[in-house]
Formats: C-alpha cells, sequence, structure tokens
C-alpha cells in the first residue's frame, strides 16, 4: 500500500533503510497533476525496482514572477488515485518551508545545456528545476531517477548536474507519452480551451516535418524556417523553433548528423514546449550520402 510521507528526514530514513535491506529504490520527480505521461515513468520505474517513490511538489523557485505557478493545478487526491493501482511504495509531498527553510540562500547553478532555449526564455528557471532536483536527490537518495523527455533541455540540465557533483543516482529518460493525435502529454495542456486545443497539434506536426527534412538532407535554416511557418499557420505564437545538438544544445553545422529540434510556442496564455530527437541522417545538404 502506498504511503504518503511530508516530513524530509522521515523519507529518507525510510529509503536508507530500504536500501539498507538490498532493494533498488526507484525516484520519480512530479510537481503533481498526473497524467499518463507521469504514469509511464512510475510504470518504468516499478518494473525497474523494488521500491519506488514519487514526489509532489510545485516548486516556486522554477516559475518566474509572470508565470503559472499560483494558478499551476495541485490536485493531490486524483493524484494518489492514479498512483493507487501503480505499485508505488511512498509519495513524497514535502511543504514549501521543508525544501526551502527560513534563510535558504543556497542555489544550484548549472551552465551549459540550461543557456539557450528555455533558458533565455525563462531566465532562472534552470537554477530552480536544478536546485529543486538536488535537493530532491538529497533527501530520496534513491537508486535511479525518472525523467520524461518532453522536458529535453531539464534532462540534459540534470544528468550534466549528476555528473559534475558526483550525485550518486543514474538518470533514466523514458520517452515522450502523447495524445492520439500526437500532442505531448503535459499538466499545462489542462489550460487550453476548446479552441486552442486542436491547434496545439502544430507543435507535433512542425516537429515531424523537420524530421522529414532532416532525413531529406535539407539545411539547418530551411528546416528551421518550415518548423515556423507550421506553427503560425495554425496561430501559435512562435517562442523558438530549432534544431541543435542532442546532448549539448549547441546550434548544428549544416553536415551534422545528430540533432534534436525543440519547439516553445503560446495558444492564447498557454506556453507549451515539445522536442522530437532526429534519426541519424546519411544525407548532407548537398544530397551527398554520408
Ligand atoms: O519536470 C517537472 O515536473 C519538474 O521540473 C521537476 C523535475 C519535478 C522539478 O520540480
Amino acid at each position: 500500500m502506498q504511503q504518503v510521507v511530508h516530513d524530509p528526514d522521515a523519507i529518507r530514513a525510510l529509503v536508507v533503510a530500504a536500501r539498507a535491506a538490498g532493494r533498488r529504490v526507484g525516484f520519480v520527480p512530479t510537481m503533481g497533476a498526473l497524467h499518463a505521461g507521469h504514469a509511464s515513468l512510475v510504470a518504468r520505474a516499478v518494473s525497474d525496482c523494488d521500491d519506488v517513490v514519487v514526489s509532489i511538489f510545485v516548486n516556486p523557485t522554477q516559475f518566474g514572477p509572470q508565470e503559472d505557478f499560483t494558478r499551476y493545478p495541485r490536485t493531490l487526491a486524483a493524484d494518489l488515485k492514479l498512483l493507487e493501482p501503480q505499485g508505488v511504495r511512498w509519495i513524497y509531498a514535502p511543504e514549501v518551508a521543508a525544501v526551502y527553510p527560513p534563510g535558504d540562500a543556497t542555489q544550484v547553478v548549472v551552465g551549459g545545456p540550461s543557456l539557450r532555449f528555455e533558458g533565455e526564455r525563462r531566465p532562472g528557471h534552470f537554477d530552480g528545476v536544478a536546485t529543486v532536483v538536488c535537493k530532491l536527490f538529497l533527501t530520496v537518495p534513491a537508486h535511479a531517477a525518472y525523467f520524461g523527455a518532453k522536458d529535453w533541455q531539464q534532462t540534459l540540465v540534470v544528468k550534466r548536474m549528476v555528473s559534475d557533483l558526483g550525485l550518486p543516482i543514474e538518470v533514466i529518460v523514458c520517452p515522450t507519452m502523447r495524445e492520439s493525435d500526437g500532442l505531448a502529454m503535459s499538466s499545462r495542456n489542462a489550460y487550453l480551451s476548446s479552441a486552442e486545443r486542436p491547434r496545439a497539434v502544430a507543435l507535433v506536426e512542425s516537429l515531424r516535418q523537420a524530421a522529414e527534412h532532416w532525413s531529406a538532407g535539407s539545411g539547418v535554416d530551411a528546416i528551421e524556417r518550415t518548423m515556423r511557418e507550421t506553427l503560425s499557420a495554425h496561430g501559435v505564437v512562435v517562442d523558438y523553433a530549432a534544431i541543435a545538438d542532442p546532448e549539448s544544445l549547441e546550434p548544428l553545422a549544416d553536415d551534422a548528423v545528430r540533432g534534436v529540434a525543440l519547439v516553445a510556442g503560446r495558444l492564447g496564455s498557454t506556453r507549451l514546449i515539445d522536442n522530437l530527437l532526429l534519426p541519424v541522417r546519411v544525407t548532407s545538404p548537398r544530397g551527398t550520402v554520408l
């Protein structure tokens, strides 16, 4: 049976005891408002591990002053119901003061993969993510943590931090879960009006087009232009539509063979992001086989 734990010392003691008993512990950090995307991370963790911890914490430090921290959905009862049949051992749901005690003055700042895209558009966002994930990893000393590829840049930032700080946890990235029309599952999809919802499919359409043009050997500029056109045609206000190196997120040379396509845009007041890892390509922009 799943147990809800609010106290950081209590969850740490439970995880330490499980590890001491030889059990493999998996950890799925979330901000709640759980959906099938989260359920797939939990299912993977449950299949890999003996005990699984899911954290539910809407982290204030990763929201900018104009962002949706106050309106972010908080649905603990529904979240617990979704997790109930999944075989989760502990749900860690701390209060803000337990994570950020009075006088808290420590931040984890990751450079490298955090600098472009979300890092540029949401100043301080990845400092908040890295700080809370670091705190969570110290409180829930699991063997492995599970993150969704939907937040590709976040997975790179977390991996960079784990590697740079030598944190003893394995980061496992799981595939993006999509609705039947391809829209990536996200807690923020709930904000979309019935008129906006069908238009949101433009994000994945632009990514799939990018993959086709990439495989056909198109150049970076042409691919990015097509992505922007597709988004705009559906009324999405484009934040960025780009292809980049999948590990560093640095700009790509025209003859690069690996890439990731990333998009962010707004429909009304809802900001959505998505990405697609591009197939390793064998045709260069000039049509020669590499
Ligand atoms: O991806 C999320 O839900 C959050 O960014 C995370 C990793 C739980 C940190 O608050």
